[in-house]
């Protein structure tokens, strides 16, 4: 059954590109590498020992599309395609609504078009905003605090009105937490164009030696021990995540909306304390102002995903940092060639 992956060249898509192969689906990456590398196509293929589709192009390209899912034969798509750094999104709002808002339309469309009604979306805790408390469950209210989160809210507004107008549609609505690691192989990771956002890759580049020290951004949070603190999930236990929603729409049909975490919340200076265990280098930190937009605390809970989907993550934290480490330390550059 071939299953479509729009963004499947990247971090998320291309692990769940390899959850799929083992599930015995088959995988087509459509992907404008934007925000992603070629090189991630052989690194597939050399972990799953199959050369994967792959076709090259942009997702507000409804009719080609529509041709892809009709050539492929498609049965079900995952929606990873578009862009996510959230201090991007509130300096350039109109790429942002442009790229995620109107790829989501344009997808839809082709899919209509195309008579494919299976769909899996990835999208996000941010939609939560600030949570009054924790852990968060899917009926907390749902507010933006950037255009990135706002997208997210949209787009989920935009498949429940699908939904209602017509019931054949089959939705999954994943809500990621904070998604770290790398493959066991250390083939494929998280690979971000120039100073990393999220604190995973920002800590990994420090342990290797590429960055000075992490700036720790607050630690007059209300957390234990002041700083912020997060539901870090392996991104090999998001893939299987993946699986497990694509099988239940293809099962049983109903559409859902699931958190996507451990239900466990760690701070940044436990994540600091983990990496320096995994990797045995010392990450050095300054502390500095708290980061706009940040909140105290957010970690979910994940007992819908379990009950709905028979999924829950099963990785640790430690698990979590030797997976970063490995896909770190053995790609100092990335996918980029290495220039030593
Ligand atoms: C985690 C914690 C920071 C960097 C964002 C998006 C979310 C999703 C994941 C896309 C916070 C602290 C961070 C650093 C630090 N993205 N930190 N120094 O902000 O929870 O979530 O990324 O889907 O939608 O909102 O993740 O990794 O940026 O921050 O102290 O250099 O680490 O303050 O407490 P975040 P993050």
């Amino acid at each position: 059954m071939n299953i479509l992956l729009t963004g499947g060249a990247g971090y998320i898509g291309s692990h769940t590109c390899v959850a799929l192969i083992q599930a015995g689906f088959t995988p087509v990456i459509l992907d404008n590498f934007s925000n992603s590398h070629p090189a991630v196509l052989q690194r597939l293929q050399r972990i799953t020992g199959q050369a994967l589709a792959c076709e090259r192009g942009d997702v507000l390209d409804t009719p080609w599309v529509q041709d892809v899912l009709r050539r492929h034969r498609v049965a079900g798509v995952m929606h990873f395609a578009g862009d996510k750094a959230v201090g991007e999104s509130v300096a350039q709002p109109l790429k942002y609504y442009r790229n995620n808002i109107g790829g989501a339309v344009s997808l839809l469309e082709a899919m209509q078009a195309a008579g494919c009604q299976t769909l899996v979306f990835s999208s996000s805790a941010t939609v939560y905003g600030d949570p009054a408390s924790v852990p968060i469950t899917e009926d907390f209210p749902r507010q933006h605090t950037n255009p990135y989160g706002h997208t997210k809210l949209v787009i989920e507004d935009m498949l429940a009105a699908m939904g209602v107008a017509d019931p054949l549609w089959r939705l999954g609505v994943l809500r990621y937490f904070n998604p770290v690691g790398a493959h066991p192989s250390g083939q494929i990771g998280e690979d971000p164009a120039g100073p990393p956002n999220n604190l995973m890759p920002y800590v990994a580049q420090v342990a290797v030696g590429k960055r000075p020290h992490l700036n720790v951004y607050g630690n007059d949070y209300a957390t234990p021990d002041g700083t912020g603190v997060r539901d870090y999930i392996h991104v090999q236990d998001l893939a299987a995540g993946h699986v497990a929603a694509l099988q239940a729409l293809l099962g049983r049909g109903e559409s859902f909306t699931v958190n996507l975490g451990t239900g466990q919340g760690h701070s940044v200076l436990d994540v600091v304390r983990a990496f320096e265990q995994a990797s045995g280098r010392p990450v050095p930190y300054q502390l500095a102002p708290r980061r706009a937009g940040d909140v105290a605390q957010c970690y979910a809970d994940a007992s819908l995903a379990q009950s709905l989907l028979g999924w829950r993550a099963t990785h640790s934290l430690a698990e979590m940092c030797a997976d970063a480490w490995r896909w770190q330390s053995g790609n100092p550059n990335g996918y980029a060639p290495s220039n030593e």
